[in-house]
């Protein structure tokens, strides 16, 4: 999901925006971290580079792109846990009319890829958000990653993403950079 969100956000800078990379809080305990070699080394080693979400940011961002690993066909209890955490910004209208777009990963492909990124478009909806398809629009979409509703890994625990899904992510903030700019001044 890193990789992803760091191609995400360099595709939207280089369309013009200006990018706040961020995590959520990690709530998983300890043990189950350690249960898994490539989470314990995110977890212990580029977490706690990146600053991690404030209602501030939701406050601030023109757009979103929110990114998740599947968790049963649903987002992560930790995503949810920071949006459920913006009630307040929303009572105030303070989520509305920005835009959003949403991104995720699963070890298999029909192992709910579509449905996590709906789930979290949900969110969007009741924001008063756009939502911000990935689509076909592009040959490489069209021809290589193949999934209109958000850049998606699929790969076990030994895989990275590759060139075809970080280039679908860097679309994608490209895309989330021009909608929020185009919403924004209107
Ligand atoms: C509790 C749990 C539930 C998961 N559920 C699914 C699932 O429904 N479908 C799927 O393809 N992968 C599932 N996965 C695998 C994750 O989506 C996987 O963690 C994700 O692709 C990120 O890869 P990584 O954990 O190796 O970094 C699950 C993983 C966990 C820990």
């Amino acid at each position: 999901m890193h990789a992803l969100a760091s191609a995400l956000a360099a595709g939207a800078t280089e369309h013009g925006a200006e990018v706040r990379l961020r995590r959520v809080a990690e709530t998983a305990p300890r043990s189950a971290i350690q249960g898994n070699p490539r989470w314990l080394e995110h977890a212990d080693g580029t977490a706690p580079k990146v600053l991690e979400a404030t209602l501030d940011d939701l406050e601030w961002a023109n757009g979103y792109a929110f990114g998740t690993p599947t968790r049963f066909g649903l987002p992560t209890v930790q995503l949810k846990g920071f949006l459920d955490t913006a009630g307040g910004l929303w009572a105030r209208g303070l989520l509305a009319d920005k835009v959003g777009t949403a991104f995720t990963a699963a070890s298999t492909a029909h192992g709910g890829l579509d449905t996590t990124l709906l789930a979290v478009n949900n969110t969007f909806y009741h924001w008063g958000s756009l939502v911000v398809p990935l689509g076909y629009g592009d040959p490489h979409l069209k021809k290589q990653s193949g999934n209109p509703y958000g850049a998606s890994f699929t790969g076990g625990s030994s895989d990275r993403p590759g060139d075809v899904e970080l280039t679908a992510a860097r679309i994608q903030g490209g895309r989330l950079a021009r909608f929020a700019a185009a919403v924004a001044a209107a």
